[in-house]
């Protein structure tokens, strides 16, 4: 894996998805991009038989499919190496309010350092009310805006916001969650590097 990361590390851009499941969302960034041979895509899966079926779906020479966790794979990356990090409905471990403190280090530290300056870390989630009731207007906003506020303060700049998931793009989740506008809604976050020096009084 070592010699292989080297390699995908050299190439013009890099694309990493983590918790890609089947790898449908990596198959529609290779489509994306089509093709386009200076890319190089990694997708990283804990789950051994959703990358295997990631592996049989998206089998292209620049794409590299990993079955491990995804921290113990970042970790090789040289620094400042990666375009792009998609995270598609990351598990709650990785992105709710009541498991902050311990995902904090991950985005903060960890994808922030592997990120280039100009690299983008795109973050799709589910917004749930509390009580599973449909999700208000309100409940919505607060928690897309408690989100923004909280990678803020892990080095991060808010690019574009979009409710719902980026267009076209399916997968196993997505697909789940969209049977159920009312009561799971959508937003896609997307991410920047900022400048993590003290703001001018
Ligand atoms: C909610 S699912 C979403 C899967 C896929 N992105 C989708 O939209 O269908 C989260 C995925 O992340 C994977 N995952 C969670 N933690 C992981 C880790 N630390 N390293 C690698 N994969 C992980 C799980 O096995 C699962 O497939």
């Amino acid at each position: 894996m070592k010699q292989d990361l080297r390699k995908i590390q050299l190439a013009e851009k890099v694309i990493v998805e983590l918790g890609m499941g089947d790898g449908r969302v990596l198959q529609r960034l290779v489509e994306e991009y089509s093709g386009d041979r200076s890319v190089a895509y990694v997708g990283i899966e804990k789950d051994k038989i959703l990358a295997d079926q990631a592996r049989m779906r998206v089998n292209s020479q620049n794409v590299s499919i990993v079955n491990s966790m995804f921290e113990q794979i970042l970790i090789l990356f040289y620094d400042q190496c990666i375009d792009l990090v998609v995270m598609v409905l990351p598990d709650p471990d990785y992105i709710d309010p009541v498991h902050h403190e311990k995902w904090s280090p991950f985005y903060g530290q960890l994808i922030h350092s592997k990120l280039k300056d100009l690299g983008v870390l795109k973050i799709v989630t589910e917004i749930i009310d509390d009580l599973l009731e449909p999700v208000s207007d309100v409940t919505y906003s607060t928690q897309v805006n408690w989100l923004i506020d909280a990678f803020f303060n892990l080095g991060f700049r808010l690019l574009t916001k979009k409710d719902g998931p980026p267009l076209g793009y399916t997968s196993l989740y997505l697909d789940k969650f969209r049977a159920d506008p009312q009561r799971i809604r959508m937003v896609t976050l997307d991410f920047v590097k900022r400048n993590k020096s003290p703001l001018p009084i």
